[in-house]
């Protein structure tokens, strides 16, 4: 790399495997563009989850700003989309070394997979995702302020080089990072709130943080909030937050999200795995989570009917609790009481067989909750379902 310093500017060069990834990406047709979106929000959840992981540890590194947010600001005028966030941050080191000097494995295996007919949207998978910016844009800048160091500007056009520059005049950051997307003329669809309110429902459902649209009206608005509507939390289903009818959930039932200070799926996994962890934040942090719900689904409008028939309908608490644990399990947590869930399964399964609980010892008692074969190794089983 050479480091040629224009005063307060220096400019670096892509490394070579890189800057061959960009000619790809800039040059080839992919009709699949909009997976740049989903890169970005998750190299920003990623960034958030990195500062949350450290405040763990030492409460002060939120200090710089305590608010953990994702934020998209598309500009109409300039042409510009902003993805932004309050993550960790990049020390100028951090951002000459991992946007631009040094290429990761994944750089040569995904233009090999490229070109072999693989679809351009596995390129997170190869640890290159941001350049997928240049999908869209021809022009990035990405600011952005670390808690260990100044606040810095990395710019590129591409073309062989990148800039970095300390940013003395511009707006403050407080702590995180801002992607400013110069949009080629032919993608302004991405200013569009529709188009991205679309975009976020469909590729970044999962994301642990608050995800926050500039709207036209200058107001701000959390997506999916509009076609959220508070319900009663009715079924005491353990360790839910908050129960929520959602819009962005398509085939299945439900699924639970963690709130903004809750631990995500991974987040909790890793934790629980942690000899050494800490119990009681171990349980603040687990039991922040929203269970979502999918008003269209076959099976919520049935439980729902049944609950309005009878509220105390045993049976339909065990379902929404079966429903609750398959949320758990397909958002990637695992289960407290995997023999419990079992239990539940295997009543649904004797159901579905017409056999009598009563009849096979030990497992068809009254409880909501019904008594279980203890299987020592079930715990195991169930901490690697992912
Ligand atoms: N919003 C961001 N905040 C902090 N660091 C970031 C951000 N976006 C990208 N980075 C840094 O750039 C690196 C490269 O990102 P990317 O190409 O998407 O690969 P990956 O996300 O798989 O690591 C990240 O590992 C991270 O170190
Ligand atoms: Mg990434």
């Amino acid at each position: 790399m050479a480091d040629v310093h224009m005063g307060e500017t220096e400019t670096f060069t892509f490394q070579a495997e890189i800057n061959q990834l960009l000619s790809l990406i800039i040059n080839t047709f992919y009709s699949n563009k909009e997976i740049f979106l989903r890169e970005l929000i998750s190299n920003a959840s990623d960034a958030l989850d990195k500062i949350r992981f450290e405040s763990l540890t030492d409460k002060s590194k939120l200090d710089s700003q305590p608010e953990l947010f994702i934020r998209i600001v598309p500009d109409k005028v300039n042409k510009t989309l902003s993805i932004i966030d309050s993550g960790i941050g990049m020390t100028k080191a951090d951002l000459v070394n991992n946007l631009g000097t040094i290429a990761r494995s994944g750089t040569k295996e995904f233009m090999e997979a490229l070109l072999a007919g693989s679809d351009v949207s596995m390129i997170g998978q190869f640890g290159v995702g941001f350049y997928s910016a240049y999908l869209v844009a021809d022009r990035v800048v990405v600011t952005t302020k670390h808690n260990d160091d100044e606040r810095y500007v990395w710019e590129s056009q591409a073309g062989g080089s990148f800039t970095v520059r300390r940013d003395v005049d511009g707006e403050p950051l407080g702590r995180g990072t801002k992607v400013t997307l110069y949009l080629k003329e032919d993608q302004l669809e991405y200013l569009e709130e529709r188009r991205l309110k679309e975009l976020v429902k469909k590729h970044s459902e999962f994301i642990s943080y608050p995800i926050y649209l500039w709207t036209e009206k200058t107001t701000e608005k959390e997506i999916s909030d509009d076609e959220d509507e508070e319900i009663k939390k009715e079924e005491g289903g353990d360790g839910v937050e908050k129960v929520v009818v959602s819009g962005r959930i398509v085939d299945s039932p439900c699924c639970v999200v963690t709130g903004e200070y809750g631990w995500t799926a991974n987040m909790e996994r890793i934790m629980k795995a942690q000899a050494l962890r800490d119990n009681s934040m171990s349980s603040y942090m687990s039991s922040k989570k929203t269970m979502e719900i999918n008003p269209d689904n076959g099976i919520m409008e049935e439980l729902r009917k049944r609950a309005e028939v009878d509220k105390n309908d045993k049976s339909v608490k065990d379902l929404v609790m079966l429903l609750y644990e398959t949320a758990l399990l397909t958002s990637g947590f695992s289960l407290d009481e995997p023999s419990t869930f079992a239990a539940r399964i295997h009543r649904m399964l004797r159901l579905g067989l017409s056999i009598d609980e009563n009849v096979s010892g030990g497992d068809g008692d009254d409880a909501d909750m019904p008594p279980l074969e203890e299987e020592g190794n079930e715990e195991s089983m169930m901490e690697e379902v992912d």
